[in-house]
């Protein structure tokens, strides 16, 4: 079943909202690089990879139903975040409307009787409910930190230590 004309705009459009996603992350990883925080940034770059991975699940499905896929101007993202509460506080935000943009979607596809969109967007329902968790825990733990850099510190090498060893045990660097 081809898709319709509103469903293929609205999943062109969610392609450009996952890669400003993936731009905004790569952007944040870069400000905590800069300052010295190479564990939040390797988590950050993490991420920035899940959104990229994320636009490309969209265009692949696109293509699968002989979709045509426009790629979109991706806005320049801030490039620097005051403290890294903040920088994480952002990302915070951005998921949540991520994830309404993906009800948004869901609830479309849904009333247009679209099974195939339908099922597609249930992975992605999902992967909401988990990307907030993850940012939100990572908030809480910052939260223990206070206002003392070295909690910060020590988080940032926790962070560290998780993604070498996910590196190691994929056979990374
Ligand atoms: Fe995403
Ligand atoms: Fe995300």
């Amino acid at each position: 079943m081809a898709l319709s004309k509103k469903i293929h705009d609205a999943l062109n459009e969610q392609i450009a909202r996952e890669f400003q996603a993936h731009f905004i992350y790569r952007a944040i990883a870069m400000d905590l690089y800069e300052k010295g925080y190479d564990g939040f940034a390797g988590w950050m770059d993490q991420h920035s990879k899940e959104e990229y991975g994320h636009a490309e699940r969209i265009i692949h499905f696109l293509r699968e139903n002989e979709a045509r896929v426009t790629l979109p101007a991706v806005p320049k993202p801030q490039d620097t975040w005051p403290t890294v509460k903040g920088a994480v506080e952002a990302a915070l935000q951005h998921e949540k409307k991520l994830t309404a943009d993906i009800h948004g979607l869901h609830r479309l596809a849904d009333e247009d009787g679209d099974l195939a969109t339908v099922s597609m967007l249930d992975w992605f329902v999902s992967e909401q409910v988990e990307e907030e968790h993850v940012v939100n825990r990572l908030l809480k733990r910052i939260a223990l930190a206070g206002d003392s850099p070295i909690g910060l510190v020590v988080i940032d090498n926790e962070l560290k230590g998780g993604a070498d060893a996910a590196a190691g045990s994929a056979g990374g660097e």
